[in-house]
Order: C-alpha cells, then structure tokens, then sequence
C-alpha cells in the first residue's frame, strides 16, 4: 500500500522499573520497535502475551513515557513535544482500551467522558452544542442518546466498549489506536463491535493500529501486519503476504498455528516447545534465536535489524531469510 505515511515509530525504546524479591529490575517493554502507518489504512500488530503490544500503543498516545525513539505525526516528533504539536496530536491519535472500564471514569456519566477530549480542548461553545456532539456520537456507535447520562456500571460489555469508542472519536482522530477492542467481549457481541470499528473507519476515515494476539483476527481487517516479539518488530508487510508467505521463523510459527480447514494450506514449521526468555535476563544476539529452528551462530551474538527482504516493501528482522 501506498500513500503518506501518517504514524511512524522508530527505535522505541520503553522500560519499566519492577519490584521482585525485594530487588529492583528494569524490563525492557519495547526495545527497539519501529513500524509506521500509511493515511487510511489498518496496520495490524501482533504478537504473544507480554511481548509489549499494549506499552507501544500507550507510548504513541502519551501514556507510557518512552526511554527513547522518536513517534511522529504527519512528519512531528511528539516525544519531547510539548504545546500546539502536542494538543494537536493529542487528538489526532486515540485510543481504544481492551478493558473499557480502563477508559470509562465508573464515577462519570457515560456523556462527560465521550465529552471529555473536547471539554479539555474547549471545544463546545454551549451546552448545547456540547450535548448534541455526545448524541451524534453515542448514535454513531449504535447507542441511544439517553445512554449519556447513564453510568458505566449501568452497560453491558458490549455497550461500554460502544461509549469507549465514542469516546476515542469526539473530535474525529485521524487515527485510532485499538488495543484488543474486542478481546474482553463475549463471542457474540465481538462481530458486532468489530463492524462497527470497521464502519466507522470507513465514515470517518480513520487510519488505525489494530493489535491482537490473534493472526486470524488481525488477517481479516489489516491491510498490513508488523509481527511483534520480544518488545522488536520483526516483520512488517501486506496482509497477504504475510500469511500467504511468512518469512520470519516467529511469524512462520504464528501463520502455522492459525487453524485452515484445508490442511494441505497449513504451513510446516517446527513446533516450539520452549517458553520464551525472561524479560528480565534477555539475550545478547537475537531474542528469538533460542526459539528457532533455524538460529545460526551469529544469532547469538548480533541483534538482527529490520531491513527490506523483497521488492513488494516487506521488511524481516532475521539473519537467516
Ligand atoms: N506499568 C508497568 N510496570 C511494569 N511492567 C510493565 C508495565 N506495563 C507493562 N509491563 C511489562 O512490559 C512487558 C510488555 O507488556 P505489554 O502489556 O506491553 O505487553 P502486551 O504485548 O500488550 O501483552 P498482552 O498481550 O498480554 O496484552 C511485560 O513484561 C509487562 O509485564
Ligand atoms: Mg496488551
């Protein structure tokens, strides 16, 4: 896919200080992550437990202060950014939260926090005007008007999820960050939640960050996938081509594990039945070398970097593809 790139991350870098035994360590979140999101499209990022999914989205909407890196929008770097760029931005980039609660104030009615961007940004000129902006939102997430004074306790899972999209679209964001939207929901409802996200994109032109653990999912609304390991992107490319020819001994391994009814599809990878390594003892060279079937001294020593594999813009972070 072409067109002006509108996210870009590189090197990011995000740590966070725990405490364990007594002692204090340092995990390394994101070490290194970079990816970037064309204007209109869903870049779907994805990856196991753990792998710093959620921390790189946090980061790109200010909610986890990176160590270092830089995350630019429409061509500004935000990290260090500080008064019109960063309210724009602020705005232009929002977030969906996998857990709503996260999102909702359970001590708020539903319309102030829809409200809540556009209260800080002054952007209501009366009351009016502001109670009208949280019907024409709550409406365009399929929820009745009257669920603006309602609180988030009062909702079902669905309909929270519903007012937490609300919420990341008041203004219209140029892009929206989605961090497992529908992950918490029942089976029933996440097909309903899913289209809507996938209406809305296309109303209000929404380019957007869809992560999931979940390939499956992922392969059915991103027009590109950056497979994520151990806070590294390690491969980034169409949709397509990712599933239909994943490089990467991680990304092979995920496609491998998606179920196909037809078996003769499925492609052969080894089968893991290591963990991976702890986030607190990481290894020199590749992160994923322990893992993989076809790790090569080299490995061991010299953290693959992302680079171009093929003609088609792929990018693969291994030594051995
Ligand atoms: N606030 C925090 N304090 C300490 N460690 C954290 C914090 N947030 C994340 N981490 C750690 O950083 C790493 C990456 O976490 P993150 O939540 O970004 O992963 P994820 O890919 O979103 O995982 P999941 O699929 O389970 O949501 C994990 O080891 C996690 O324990
Ligand atoms: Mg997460």
């Amino acid at each position: 896919m072409s067109g002006d790139v509108v996210l870009d991350v590189r090197d990011l870098r995000v740590s966070f200080s725990v405490r364990r035994a007594g002692r204090k360590y340092r995990v390394q979140a994101v070490d290194g992550a970079s990816l970037s999101v064309v204007e209109g499209e869903v870049l779907g990022i994805v990856g196991e437990s753990g792998c710093g999914k959620t921390t790189v989205g946090r980061s790109i909407v200010g909610l986890a202060r990176p160590d270092s890196g830089a995350i630019r929008f429409k061509g500004a770097d935000l990290i260090g950014a500080g008064g019109a760029t960063l309210r724009e931005m602020r705005l232009n980039v929002r977030m969906v939260f996998q857990d709503p609660y996260a999102s909702l104030n359970p001590r708020r009615v539903i319309g102030d926090s829809v409200a809540e961007a556009g209260d800080i940004n002054g952007m209501f000129g009366s009351r009016a005007e502001r109670s009208a902006a949280i019907a024409a939102t709550l409406t365009a997430v399929g929820l009745d008007p009257s669920f603006a004074t309602r609180y988030p306790y009062e909702l079902s899972g669905g309909q929270r999820q519903r007012a937490g999209i609300a919420r990341a679209i008041l203004p219209t964001p140029s892009v929206v960050i989605a961090d497992e939207p529908v992950s918490a929901l029942d089976v029933s409802v996440q097909a309903q939640v899913l289209n809507l996200m996938m209406d809305l994109r296309e109303q209000l032109k929404l380019s957007m960050v869809f992560i999931s653990h979940d390939l499956g999912v992922i392969g059915q609304i991103s027009n590109r996938v950056a497979v994520m390991y151990m806070g590294r992107i390690v491969e980034q490319a169409g949709t397509r081509t990712v599933l239909d020819g994943p490089l990467h001994p991680y990304t092979r391994s995920l496609v491998a594990a998606i179920p196909r009814p037809d078996p003769s599809r499925r492609i052969v990878a080894a089968i893991e039945a290591s963990e991976p390594p702890s986030q607190f003892a990481r290894p020199r060279g590749c992160a994923y070398a322990a893992r993989c079937p076809i790790a090569s001294d080299r490995c061991l020593a010299d953290v693959p970097q992302l680079r171009p594999a093929a003609e088609d813009g792929r990018l693969v972070a291994c030594h051995n593809v």
